[in-house]
């Protein structure tokens, strides 16, 4: 995305783009779930990035509920320390700040313990700022209505030296990044399924929130077959559209 920070979208869909339904507990999509997780490595991210559906889905502890008012204006971002020399990390799309955490390492699906790192913008209360901190969960203010998705890029960059993030959906999110042009190269493994669903999401869903950019093309890198008749596809991003 710049000379400063390497950006690639890592995802498994379907043959039919689906990145969610009935398709992942297939029996044929196995093999291609494994090699996604292993080709996560390939990239040497330092963080992982998640829209807030994802987070809900299977790493935040739910909603917050009623929230202490806070004793006095909170900074407008927060490091913490111990967690960012972890120099692992997950970073959390959540606007409104509304998502819970019991601890703010997270270590889930096998992979190595990682700090969070919340992604709010002015809209998330003084209350919720106070309440992340209390749990040690780092926080930044990216924007003030939606992210503000360039922001954030510098924001992880400057305060956590981040150099190589790893976006990984869902599809609000990578569009978000992609139609702002801050997606370098798109990791694609496609599983030999078909989902036929109409209510999943796709690899890239334009929400109503953002204006319509049009599409956005790709260049492909490489395309090699997986075990189990799986796919992994590498593009790049053309940038300039
Ligand atoms: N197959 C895979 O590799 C893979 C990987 C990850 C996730 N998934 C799946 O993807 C699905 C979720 O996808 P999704 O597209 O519905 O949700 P998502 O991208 O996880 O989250 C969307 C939400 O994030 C917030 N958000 C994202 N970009 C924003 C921006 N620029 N400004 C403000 N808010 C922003 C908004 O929250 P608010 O509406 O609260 O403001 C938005 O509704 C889940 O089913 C998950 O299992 C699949």
């Amino acid at each position: 995305m710049s000379e400063k920070m390497f950006t690639v979208c890592h995802m498994l869909a379907s043959l039919d783009g689906k990145i969610d339904g009935a398709f992942f507990g297939a029996p044929e999509t196995a093999p291609s779930l494994k090699a996604y997780g292993e080709l996560r490595s390939f990239y040497h991210c330092e963080a992982t990035l998640y829209g807030t559906t994802t987070m809900l889905g299977g790493y935040a502890d739910g909603r917050v509920s009623a929230l202490p008012a806070a004793d006095e204006q909170p900074p407008e971002d927060w490091v913490n320390e111990k967690g960012r020399l972890r120099g692992n990390f997950i970073v959390s799309m959540d606007p409104k700040g509304e998502l819970a955490f019991s601890s703010h390492i997270l270590e889930k699906k096998g992979r190595p313990a990682a700090h969070v790192i919340e992604a709010l913008t002015s809209k998330a209360s003084f209350a919720y700022r106070a309440y992340l901190r209390r749990q040690g969960v780092s926080y930044l203010i990216a924007g003030e209505e939606s992210l503000d998705c360039a922001l954030l890029l510098r924001k992880l960059h400057s305060l956590f030296a981040i150099d190589r993030l790893m976006i990984a959906g869902g599809g609000v999110t990578n569009w978000s990044f992609l139609q702002e042009g801050l997606i370098d190269e798109l990791s694609l493994v496609v599983a030999p399924v078909a989902d036929g669903g109409t209510s999943a999401v796709s690899i890239f869903e334009r929400p109503s929130f953002l204006p319509d950019h049009g599409p956005v093309p790709f260049t492909l890198l490489e395309a090699k077959a997986l075990e189990g008749n799986g796919l992994w596809l590498r593009y790049r991003a053309q940038k300039g559209r």
